[in-house]
């Protein structure tokens, strides 16, 4: 992989803050768009700016094809069976939320997640608490005390492949293997995994994957759900409208087939054509590459960042935390890190609890500062990033 001729993709890099590029290490929140992504959007405005699946014109029929194209890519990338197992959504968020609320889950009925969830994988089954749906948890990584928290209850194992606050990862795998053993369903918050490395949901053997296209080079407000066929065939969809029933009389309706019956109303078909241009870009670089070059990234920015004062969340092992250094500097706040690195080298990061507050409260902890790389992050950003760290720490 070459990044240099990466970040020629990337017309962010032409903006000058204080006169120079920005260093954007804000990744686990929402990649930069490469070129390719935009044209794709600005086709879409400029070629068929009309709605798939209803008008029989030229335009709705080409937007119809696109977004039919749209799925088939990203059901390659994620190795899934067939394109209707690919949900459009918003946001991995909307993803947990559509199976939280579409699965037929009640009294006496348990749901289990990590202490480690972000608060879109934690929150939708607080919520079902109301309708009589147990809440448990078990530690993030914990193969044991996964297996022990497996009880008989539990129909639905929801949890983070990768950790959005410390870039660690659990034995996804493993896991969904003991949750079929229970008769439990599995759905996997892919958010900050996706957009990192190879994922199959065929290997992984999961029921449910839920990503998000903002963190892997897609526009904004995009994602996908993906489910095994006969599983969403079961759901009970929650949202429903326009594009989801194949006929309605006053009294009844007539539910679409899988997938569209869980799209309602208009879709964001720029958002969709550019998430495929997104995954396409993603698999001409190769995810190995782009994985490999994050674990090399973060090896040198670790071991140059390691010292007195320096505390960092989750593995001691860069290998093990991807892309993302989650970390507090004894003496200052994380907040007056991030905000001296903006002002002071034009380094962008993202300070506080990164939407995982219960894992922080519980560990009685306010936040951290977190560098989360990508693929078109250079080792001459790490050492900027070395040196004004090593300033901060001077000042302290
Ligand atoms: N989940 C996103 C993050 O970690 C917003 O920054």
């Amino acid at each position: 992989m070459n990044v240099e001729n990466v970040r020629r993709d990337f017309p962010l890099y032409e903006r000058r803050f204080n006169g120079s590029p920005p260093i954007y290490t804000d990744s686990a929140c929402v990649t930069l768009k490469p070129n390719q992504v935009i044209g794709a959007m600005s086709r879409y405005y400029r070629e068929f700016p009309a709605c798939a699946g209803r008008s029989s014109h030229a335009l709705g029929r080409e937007v119809s094809e696109e977004v039919k194209r749209a799925r088939e890519a990203v059901r390659k990338f994620i190795g899934a069976g067939r394109p209707e197992e690919v949900i459009f959504t918003r946001n991995t968020t909307e993803g947990i939320n559509l199976v939280a609320n579409s699965l037929k889950l009640g009294n006496g009925d348990a749901v289990l997640t990590s202490d480690k969830e972000h608060n879109s994988g934690l929150v939708p089954f607080l919520l079902l608490e109301k309708k009589g749906v147990r809440h448990k948890t078990f530690q993030f990584g914990d193969l044991g005390d996964f297996e022990k928290k497996l009880t008989g209850d539990v129909k639905l194992v929801s949890t983070a492949i990768t950790s959005n606050l410390d870039g660690t990862s659990q034995p996804a795998k493993e896991m969904a293997a003991l949750a079929h053993g229970n008769g439990s369903l599995v759905l996997l918050d892919g958010a900050q995994a996706v957009p990192n490395r190879k994922t199959s949901v065929k290997e992984l053997d999961a029921d449910f994957l839920a990503f998000s296209g903002h963190k892997m080079l897609g526009p904004s407000g995009t994602g996908a759900l993906y489910g095994k066929l006969d599983f969403l065939k079961a759901l009970n969809p929650f949202m429903v409208g326009g594009g989801t029933v194949k006929n309605s009389t006053q009294e009844d309706f007539e539910m679409e087939d899988v997938p569209e019956r869980f799209e309602a109303g208009l879709q964001d078909y720029a958002g969709i054509l550019g998430l495929a241009e997104a995954v396409k870009y993603l698999q001409r670089i190769g995810m190995e590459n782009v994985e490999r070059h994050e674990q090399e990234l973060n090896g040198y920015l670790s071991k140059g960042l390691a010292g007195p004062g320096m505390a960092i969340l989750g593995d001691a092992d860069p290998k093990s935390r991807g892309g993302v250094i989650s970390f507090n500097i004894e003496g200052i706040h994380h907040h007056e890190v991030a905000g001296i690195l903006h002002e002071s080298a034009n380094i962008m990061i993202r300070s506080g609890m990164h939407c995982a507050h219960s894992w922080f409260n519980s560990h009685s902890m306010d936040g951290s500062a977190r560098i989360s790389l990508y693929l078109y992050n250079t080792k001459e950003e790490c050492d900027a990033i070395i040196e004004a760290i090593g300033k901060i720490k001077r000042l302290i």
